[in-house]
């Protein structure tokens, strides 16, 4: 309980609370031994004709009135009102939530711990499994990747087969446990390989070309040679991006800010940062396994390779998701 809500301010509310009703119960006991004489009029007058009776409050309200009185008493006698009185049943809305959790752990803890056994992809096409993945992910995730996980402008899509970080059961759960930080530094990092704003201009329209949308082909090939200076380091001498960075393929139709020209200027004049929080400590490893399992469901998942993603397994396994890239975020 709070220092400042003790000594005079818990006694003056205290005496507050409890002047209010018992004035109230006081009122109407007045009311019930006042004397009322039948056909009596208050004596106001409205509207030239329009006289008021002055009769006795009727019996049902009256007693819905007392009633009202006793329920106060009894509920500030039982539960928290009256200054720092914590009441008879010593309620709390933190001790109530409290109960709810562990009520709510008794009752799934042994659910999640069956389905912990069973491996992501398994996991995966269990209906049970993704139902509760399904509540899990619109309650934590949704508010950033959309309620159809199908992400916006800056959060990736995450029912796509292109992914920034992989989408093998590790790596999903790698990005949800630990969070990623992708970091595109403005022109990456190298203003004068780019060549300043115009060559900005002639390196966007050679990324554009790298996933054959429509570019100026002496500006893309001016931009080639920036492009290698200064980009592939992170995008790959191909394009097709770093996984261990974040750094997006630009060969495939997937973006994740926008491929028109002033968007892919405005990315490499001013760079791209952007972070996925960490869930780690706050859903723990059962929640999370779930969720993995759920997003890995989505149809973007990556099989696992038989030893875990060595990095020429998952390039390939990557390659393949490509196939199957939607187009709906290319412009
Ligand atoms: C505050 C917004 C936010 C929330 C909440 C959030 N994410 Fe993310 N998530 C992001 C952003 C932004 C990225 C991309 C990070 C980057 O580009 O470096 C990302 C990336 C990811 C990735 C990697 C995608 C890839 O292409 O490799 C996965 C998987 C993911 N999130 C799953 C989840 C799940 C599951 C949850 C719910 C537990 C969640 N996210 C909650 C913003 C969020
Ligand atoms: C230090 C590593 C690094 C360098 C160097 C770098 N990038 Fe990036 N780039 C990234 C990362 C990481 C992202 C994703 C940022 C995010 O998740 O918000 C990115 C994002 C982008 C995007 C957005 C792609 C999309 O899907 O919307 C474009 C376009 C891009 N980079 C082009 C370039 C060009 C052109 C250069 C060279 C001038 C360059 N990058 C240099 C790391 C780098």
């Amino acid at each position: 309980m709070n220092q400042d809500f003790s000594g005079f301010w818990n006694i003056y509310i205290v005496v507050i609370v409890l002047l209010s009703v018992l004035g109230c119960a006081v009122l109407l006991w007045t009311q019930d031994r006042a004397k009322f004489t039948p056909g009596k009029t208050t004596g106001h007058l409205w509207d030239e004709s329009l006289e008021e009776y002055n009769n006795p409050l009727p019996n049902w309200w009256r007693w819905l009135y007392y009633l009202t009185v006793i329920f106060s008493l009894a509920y500030l006698a039982l539960y928290p009102g009256l200054g720092h009185f914590a009441g008879l049943f010593g309620w709390t809305s933190h001790n109530q939530y409290e109960r709810e959790m562990e009520a709510a752990k008794t009752l799934y803890d042994p659910i999640y711990e069956a389905f912990q056994k069973q491996d992501v992809a398994t996991l995966a096409g269990n209906a049970e499994a993704r139902e509760m993945g399904k509540t899990l992910f619109l309650t934590y995730c949704a508010q950033c990747h959309g309620s159809d996980a199908r992400g916006a402008k800056g959060f990736p899509n995450l029912t796509d087969g292109d992914w920034l970080y992989g989408g093998t059961p590790d790596e999903i759960k790698t990005s949800i446990t630990d969070g990623r930080n992708g970091m595109m530094p403005p022109y990456g990092g190298n203003p004068d390989a780019v060549g300043g704003a115009a060559g900005a201009r002639e390196v966007a329209n050679y990324a554009r070309s790298l996933s054959g949308l429509a570019h100026d082909s002496i500006l893309a090939a001016k931009g080639k040679p920036r492009f290698e200076e200064a980009c592939t380091a992170c995008h790959g001498a191909d394009g097709t991006g770093n996984k261990f960075l974040g750094a997006p393929n630009l060969t495939d139709k997937v973006w994740l800010y926008g491929s028109r020209e002033d968007t892919v200027v405005e990315t490499i004049t001013k760079g791209r940062s952007n972070q996925m929080p960490a869930h780690g400590e706050r859903l723990g490893a059962a929640k999370i396994h779930l969720l993995a399992a759920y997003v890995y469901g989505l149809g973007g998942g990556v099989a696992p390779s038989p030893e875990e993603a060595s990095p020429e397994d998952t390039a390939e396994a990557e390659a393949e998701a490509g196939q199957v890239d939607s187009a709906s975020t290319s412009e």
